[in-house]
């Protein structure tokens, strides 16, 4: 397993125990007007072009309204954004429609699989996870290859974690992810659908075990809102939001590079690997900049999103302008 520099953990992290997850929980579902009052005051805030270090005052009132920043002090999205512009195909390509499809969405009882190339294949219910893994907070920035990026303050736990329980085998070199296939549930998993469903996802062990890589079960200290992917999703902040499957019910260790549903439609635009680089432009349009949602104007794409000193080392070695 990667060894975990200090720096690598973001600086505003809780660690919590499920009593004081659930307890976040309550303050945060107690003040829904201040975080939604936050939300709005930080994108009011986030109205500059580059990421700026915070100042001390504006620090104090940031704590104080309850917004959540970056470690560049950029204050993460209002919950309502967060919940209400979504990704996610199986309900519909409408960003702003997913919410009201997914309103009903049964998310639990959810079990998960993790199997394959491991010692010990285990099937775990949404709940042990929950209770069996330090729930802690991670401020995440997550860049859509369509070009548009949010902060979200996400609640979950690392995904090494979870991988050094099922002990991966020798032979295992990557990480496959599966969504759930459920026609009665989603609206565009009907028959004749131009997807390969289910969504897949993968990742190289190595990147699976690195400790940004995070299983999210919620977001703004609450449960994991259906649009961004109940219960249990990915999130791998150094690549393109694609790659951060939601709803997931099978996790398998590989020999080989698993498919993936994106690079099996297009494999010219949706590389494997499609880490977040602003050199290498999309074969249709640019990645140089991007909008933060709630920002008027674009600002610069940071390679690897802005975690190039955390994870620039898992691609010692391959040309990042090749297309992968
Ligand atoms: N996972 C599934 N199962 N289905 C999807 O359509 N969309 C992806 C990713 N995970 C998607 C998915 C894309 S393109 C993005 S940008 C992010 O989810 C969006 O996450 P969000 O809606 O929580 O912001």
């Amino acid at each position: 397993m990667q060894k975990i520099r200090s720096s690598e953990i973001t600086p505003e992290h809780v660690y919590l125990s499920r009593r004081r997850f659930m307890r976040l929980g309550a303050l945060a579902l107690g003040s829904t007007a201040l975080t939604a009052c936050g939300g709005q005051l930080g994108e009011t805030l986030a109205g500059r072009p580059a990421p700026a270090a915070p100042t001390k005052p504006a620090d104090a009132a940031a704590d104080t309204l309850g917004i959540r920043r970056d470690e560049f002090g950029d204050p993460a999205n209002s919950f309502e954004t967060i919940s209400t512009y979504n990704n996610y195909y199986e309900f519909t390509e409408d960003k702003e429609g997913v919410a009201k499809l997914a309103a009903n969405f049964k998310a639990e009882p959810w079990k998960v699989t993790v199997g394959g190339l491991v010692s010990n294949p285990r099937t775990y219910d949404i709940d042990d996870l929950r209770r069996k893994f330090d729930q802690e907070e991670r401020i995440y920035r997550l860049r859509c290859v369509e070009g548009w990026s949010m902060v979200i303050p996400w609640i979950g736990f690392p995904l090494h974690k979870l991988l050094a329980e099922v002990q991966p085998k020798a032979e295992a070199k990557y990480v496959r992810f599966e969504s759930l296939l459920d026609p009665n549930q989603y609206p565009n998993q009907r028959p004749l659908s131009l997807y390969p469903w289910p969504y897949t996802e993968g990742l190289r062990l190595d990147e699976a075990m690195h400790d940004l890589t995070l299983m999210v079960t919620g977001l703004y200290g609450k449960p994991l809102p259906n649009s961004n992917g109940a219960p249990l999703r990915l999130a791998v902040p150094w690549k393109y939001g694609f790659k951060s499957i939601k709803a997931i019910v099978k996790i398998e260790l590989t020999a080989e590079q698993p498919k993936t549903l994106w690079n099996t439609l297009a494999p010219h635009e949706y590389g494997f690997y499609s880490n977040v680089n602003p050199q290498r432009p999309h074969p249709r349009w640019s990645q140089a900049t991007e909008r933060r949602i709630g920002e008027s104007g674009r600002r610069p794409t940071l390679m690897f999103n802005g975690y190039a000193d955390r994870v620039a080392g898992l691609y010692a070695g391959m040309d990042l302008q090749a297309n992968y």
